[in-house]
Protein backbone atom coordinates (compact mmCIF):
# COMPACT_ATOMS: atom_id res chain seq x y z
CA UNK A 1 0.00 0.00 0.00
CA UNK A 2 1.09 3.24 -0.95
CA UNK A 3 1.45 5.58 2.85
CA UNK A 4 0.81 8.62 0.95
CA UNK A 5 -2.62 7.39 -0.12
CA UNK A 6 -3.52 6.25 3.22
CA UNK A 7 -6.47 8.24 4.78
CA UNK A 8 -5.63 10.25 7.89
CA UNK A 9 -8.75 9.91 9.02
CA UNK A 10 -11.69 7.42 8.20
CA UNK A 11 -15.32 7.78 9.05
CA UNK A 12 -16.91 4.10 9.96
CA UNK A 13 -21.04 3.86 9.47
CA UNK A 14 -21.69 0.29 10.70
CA UNK A 15 -24.56 -0.48 9.40
CA UNK A 16 -26.63 -3.83 8.90
CA UNK A 17 -26.16 -5.76 12.18
CA UNK A 18 -29.68 -6.25 12.77
CA UNK A 19 -29.94 -7.92 9.25
CA UNK A 20 -27.01 -9.76 9.47
CA UNK A 21 -28.98 -11.62 13.01
CA UNK A 22 -32.22 -11.45 10.79
CA UNK A 23 -30.58 -13.31 8.58
CA UNK A 24 -29.60 -15.94 11.00
CA UNK A 25 -32.75 -15.93 12.71
CA UNK A 26 -31.46 -14.46 15.35
CA UNK A 27 -32.23 -11.43 17.98
CA UNK A 28 -30.98 -8.10 17.06
CA UNK A 29 -28.43 -7.73 19.71
CA UNK A 30 -26.44 -10.45 18.50
CA UNK A 31 -25.81 -9.15 15.37
CA UNK A 32 -24.40 -6.20 17.62
CA UNK A 33 -22.11 -8.06 19.46
CA UNK A 34 -20.89 -9.02 15.73
CA UNK A 35 -20.74 -6.45 15.25
CA UNK A 36 -18.58 -5.06 18.18
CA UNK A 37 -16.26 -8.08 17.28
CA UNK A 38 -15.82 -6.57 13.33
CA UNK A 39 -15.09 -3.08 14.66
CA UNK A 40 -12.07 -4.35 16.68
CA UNK A 41 -10.69 -6.45 14.04
CA UNK A 42 -11.23 -3.51 11.91
CA UNK A 43 -9.54 -0.62 14.37
CA UNK A 44 -6.57 -3.21 14.47
CA UNK A 45 -6.25 -3.09 10.72
CA UNK A 46 -6.59 0.83 10.23
CA UNK A 47 -3.90 1.41 13.19
CA UNK A 48 -1.65 -0.99 11.30
CA UNK A 49 -1.77 0.43 8.09
CA UNK A 50 -1.15 3.88 9.32
CA UNK A 51 -4.68 5.60 9.22
CA UNK A 52 -4.61 8.13 12.57
CA UNK A 53 -7.85 8.59 13.32
CA UNK A 54 -10.78 6.08 13.25
CA UNK A 55 -14.38 7.33 13.90
CA UNK A 56 -17.20 4.54 14.42
CA UNK A 57 -20.40 5.53 14.67
CA UNK A 58 -21.88 3.34 17.07
CA UNK A 59 -25.13 5.50 18.32
CA UNK A 60 -27.06 8.19 16.43
CA UNK A 61 -29.07 10.88 18.16
CA UNK A 62 -32.19 8.77 16.33
CA UNK A 63 -30.72 5.44 17.44
CA UNK A 64 -31.57 6.42 20.90
CA UNK A 65 -35.22 6.27 20.26
CA UNK A 66 -35.05 2.67 19.42
CA UNK A 67 -36.61 0.08 21.87
CA UNK A 68 -35.12 0.08 25.63
CA UNK A 69 -34.39 -3.64 25.28
CA UNK A 70 -32.06 -2.94 22.09
CA UNK A 71 -30.51 -0.02 24.09
CA UNK A 72 -29.80 -2.30 27.20
CA UNK A 73 -27.50 -4.17 25.04
CA UNK A 74 -25.66 -1.58 23.32
CA UNK A 75 -24.88 -0.53 26.95
CA UNK A 76 -23.59 -3.63 28.16
CA UNK A 77 -21.98 -3.95 24.69
CA UNK A 78 -20.40 -0.45 25.34
CA UNK A 79 -19.42 -1.97 29.44
CA UNK A 80 -17.41 -5.14 27.83
CA UNK A 81 -15.73 -3.17 25.38
CA UNK A 82 -14.67 -0.26 28.13
CA UNK A 83 -14.01 -2.73 30.91
CA UNK A 84 -12.40 -5.55 28.37
CA UNK A 85 -11.30 -5.10 25.48
CA UNK A 86 -9.88 -0.77 26.03
CA UNK A 87 -6.98 -2.24 27.52
CA UNK A 88 -5.57 -4.00 24.72
CA UNK A 89 -6.22 -1.10 22.70
CA UNK A 90 -4.41 1.60 24.96
CA UNK A 91 -1.38 -1.18 24.89
CA UNK A 92 -1.00 -0.92 21.25
CA UNK A 93 -0.23 3.17 21.95
CA UNK A 94 -3.78 3.64 20.76
CA UNK A 95 -6.13 5.93 22.35
CA UNK A 96 -10.07 6.74 22.76
CA UNK A 97 -12.23 10.10 22.10
CA UNK A 98 -15.97 10.15 22.46
CA UNK A 99 -17.90 12.49 20.61
CA UNK A 100 -21.67 12.99 21.20
CA UNK A 101 -23.74 14.14 24.06
CA UNK A 102 -23.35 11.40 26.66
CA UNK A 103 -24.81 13.01 29.53
CA UNK A 104 -28.42 11.04 28.73
CA UNK A 105 -26.56 7.37 28.96
CA UNK A 106 -27.15 5.51 32.22
CA UNK A 107 -24.22 6.89 34.81
CA UNK A 108 -22.04 4.12 34.54
CA UNK A 109 -21.62 3.84 31.15
CA UNK A 110 -20.94 7.76 31.12
CA UNK A 111 -18.03 7.00 33.65
CA UNK A 112 -16.42 4.11 31.77
CA UNK A 113 -16.68 6.59 28.55
CA UNK A 114 -15.21 9.52 30.01
CA UNK A 115 -12.45 7.29 31.85
CA UNK A 116 -11.94 5.78 28.32
CA UNK A 117 -10.83 8.63 27.38
CA UNK A 118 -9.07 10.19 30.52
CA UNK A 119 -6.97 7.15 30.46
CA UNK A 120 -5.96 7.11 27.04
CA UNK A 121 -1.85 6.96 26.57
CA UNK A 122 -0.28 10.48 26.17
CA UNK A 123 0.97 11.09 22.46
CA UNK A 124 -1.16 8.81 21.03
CA UNK A 125 -0.35 7.53 17.05
CA UNK A 126 -3.75 6.31 16.56
CA UNK A 127 -7.00 7.44 17.78
CA UNK A 128 -10.34 5.35 18.37
CA UNK A 129 -13.31 8.30 18.45
CA UNK A 130 -16.70 6.42 19.15
CA UNK A 131 -19.24 8.47 18.10
CA UNK A 132 -22.19 7.60 20.66
CA UNK A 133 -25.83 9.36 21.06
CA UNK A 134 -24.01 11.80 17.97
CA UNK A 135 -25.81 14.02 15.63
CA UNK A 136 -24.40 16.29 12.89
CA UNK A 137 -27.19 18.50 13.61
CA UNK A 138 -27.13 18.36 17.37
CA UNK A 139 -23.31 18.76 17.53
CA UNK A 140 -23.84 22.08 15.17
CA UNK A 141 -26.59 23.53 17.10
CA UNK A 142 -24.53 23.15 20.42
CA UNK A 143 -21.79 24.52 18.72
CA UNK A 144 -24.23 27.64 17.36
CA UNK A 145 -25.03 27.88 21.21
CA UNK A 146 -22.04 28.25 22.56
CA UNK A 147 -21.17 30.72 20.45
CA UNK A 148 -24.27 32.62 21.59
CA UNK A 149 -23.48 32.38 25.02
CA UNK A 150 -20.36 33.57 24.50
CA UNK A 151 -21.49 36.66 22.27
CA UNK A 152 -18.87 35.38 19.66
CA UNK A 153 -19.51 36.00 15.83
CA UNK A 154 -18.02 32.88 13.88
CA UNK A 155 -15.85 32.00 11.31
CA UNK A 156 -15.38 28.25 10.05
CA UNK A 157 -12.12 28.01 12.17
CA UNK A 158 -14.03 29.30 15.12
CA UNK A 159 -17.13 26.83 14.41
CA UNK A 160 -14.54 24.25 14.20
CA UNK A 161 -13.32 24.79 17.50
CA UNK A 162 -16.58 23.91 19.46
CA UNK A 163 -17.73 21.36 16.95
CA UNK A 164 -16.97 17.44 19.19
CA UNK A 165 -14.47 17.21 16.81
CA UNK A 166 -12.12 20.27 17.49
CA UNK A 167 -8.67 19.48 16.81
CA UNK A 168 -9.25 16.28 14.82
CA UNK A 169 -8.77 16.34 11.03
CA UNK A 170 -11.81 16.20 8.64
CA UNK A 171 -12.47 12.61 7.53
CA UNK A 172 -10.35 11.82 4.66
CA UNK A 173 -12.80 8.57 3.82
CA UNK A 174 -16.41 7.50 4.99
CA UNK A 175 -17.36 4.23 4.66
CA UNK A 176 -20.81 2.91 5.09
CA UNK A 177 -21.84 -0.83 4.92
CA UNK A 178 -24.93 -2.49 4.87
CA UNK A 179 -26.12 -1.19 1.40
CA UNK A 180 -27.71 2.36 2.46
CA UNK A 181 -26.49 4.94 0.23
CA UNK A 182 -26.71 7.84 2.97
CA UNK A 183 -24.80 9.45 5.90
CA UNK A 184 -27.63 9.52 8.33
CA UNK A 185 -26.56 12.59 10.50
CA UNK A 186 -22.90 11.81 10.32
CA UNK A 187 -20.07 14.03 10.30
CA UNK A 188 -22.49 16.50 7.79
CA UNK A 189 -20.21 19.36 8.62
CA UNK A 190 -16.92 17.46 8.38
CA UNK A 191 -17.57 15.66 5.79
CA UNK A 192 -17.74 18.40 3.11
CA UNK A 193 -14.63 16.75 1.02
CA UNK A 194 -14.52 13.20 2.40
CA UNK A 195 -14.85 10.80 -0.12
CA UNK A 196 -17.51 8.15 0.31
CA UNK A 197 -17.17 4.26 0.03
CA UNK A 198 -20.57 2.23 0.06
CA UNK A 199 -20.51 -1.23 0.42
CA UNK A 200 -23.48 -4.20 0.18
CA UNK A 201 -21.85 -5.83 3.25
CA UNK A 202 -23.33 -6.15 6.28
CA UNK A 203 -21.11 -4.98 8.84
CA UNK A 204 -20.56 -8.20 11.13
CA UNK A 205 -19.21 -9.38 7.51
CA UNK A 206 -16.52 -6.37 6.82
CA UNK A 207 -13.39 -7.78 7.95
CA UNK A 208 -9.94 -6.72 6.95
CA UNK A 209 -10.23 -8.03 3.24
CA UNK A 210 -13.34 -5.95 2.65
CA UNK A 211 -11.88 -2.86 4.55
CA UNK A 212 -8.60 -3.30 2.76
CA UNK A 213 -10.74 -3.32 -0.80
CA UNK A 214 -11.93 0.39 0.45
CA UNK A 215 -8.79 1.81 1.55
CA UNK A 216 -8.01 0.42 -2.52
CA UNK A 217 -10.42 2.88 -3.89
CA UNK A 218 -9.80 5.53 -1.63
CA UNK A 219 -6.03 5.63 -2.95
CA UNK A 220 -7.16 5.77 -6.51
CA UNK A 221 -9.68 8.47 -6.56
CA UNK A 222 -8.46 11.80 -7.66
CA UNK A 223 -9.45 14.54 -4.57
CA UNK A 224 -9.48 17.96 -6.38
CA UNK A 225 -11.37 20.17 -3.53
CA UNK A 226 -12.78 22.53 -6.12
CA UNK A 227 -9.62 22.79 -7.78
CA UNK A 228 -8.91 22.22 -11.91
C1 LIG B 1 -26.11 -0.50 12.92
O1 LIG B 1 -26.86 -1.63 12.66
C2 LIG B 1 -25.79 -0.37 14.39
C3 LIG B 1 -26.60 0.65 15.08
C4 LIG B 1 -27.35 1.52 14.47
C5 LIG B 1 -26.54 0.68 16.54
P1 LIG B 1 -28.44 -1.59 12.64
O2 LIG B 1 -28.93 -1.92 14.00
O3 LIG B 1 -28.96 -0.31 12.09
O4 LIG B 1 -28.73 -2.77 11.64
P2 LIG B 1 -29.83 -2.82 10.50
O5 LIG B 1 -29.64 -1.60 9.63
O6 LIG B 1 -31.15 -2.84 11.18
O7 LIG B 1 -29.53 -4.07 9.77
C1 LIG C 1 -26.70 4.78 11.10
O1 LIG C 1 -27.42 3.61 10.89
C2 LIG C 1 -26.26 4.89 12.50
C3 LIG C 1 -25.22 3.96 12.94
C4 LIG C 1 -24.63 3.07 12.19
C5 LIG C 1 -24.80 4.07 14.32
P1 LIG C 1 -29.01 3.58 10.95
O2 LIG C 1 -29.42 2.19 10.72
O3 LIG C 1 -29.49 4.22 12.20
O4 LIG C 1 -29.40 4.53 9.74
P2 LIG C 1 -30.74 4.64 8.90
O5 LIG C 1 -31.89 4.67 9.88
O6 LIG C 1 -30.80 3.44 8.02
O7 LIG C 1 -30.60 5.90 8.10
MG1 LIG D 1 -29.34 0.31 10.18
Amino acid sequence: MDANRIPVHIGLIMDGNGRWAKKRLMPRSFGHNAGMNAMIKIAERAKEIGVKYLTVYTLSTENLLRPEEELEGLFGLFRKYFTKNVQKLYNSGAGIKVIGDISVLPADVQKLLSDGEKNSPEGCGFWLIFAINYGARAEIVRALNLAIEKGEKLDAKALEEMLYTRGIPDPDLIIRTGGEMRLSNFLLYQAAYSELYFTNVLFPDFDEKEFDKAIKEFAGRERRFGKI
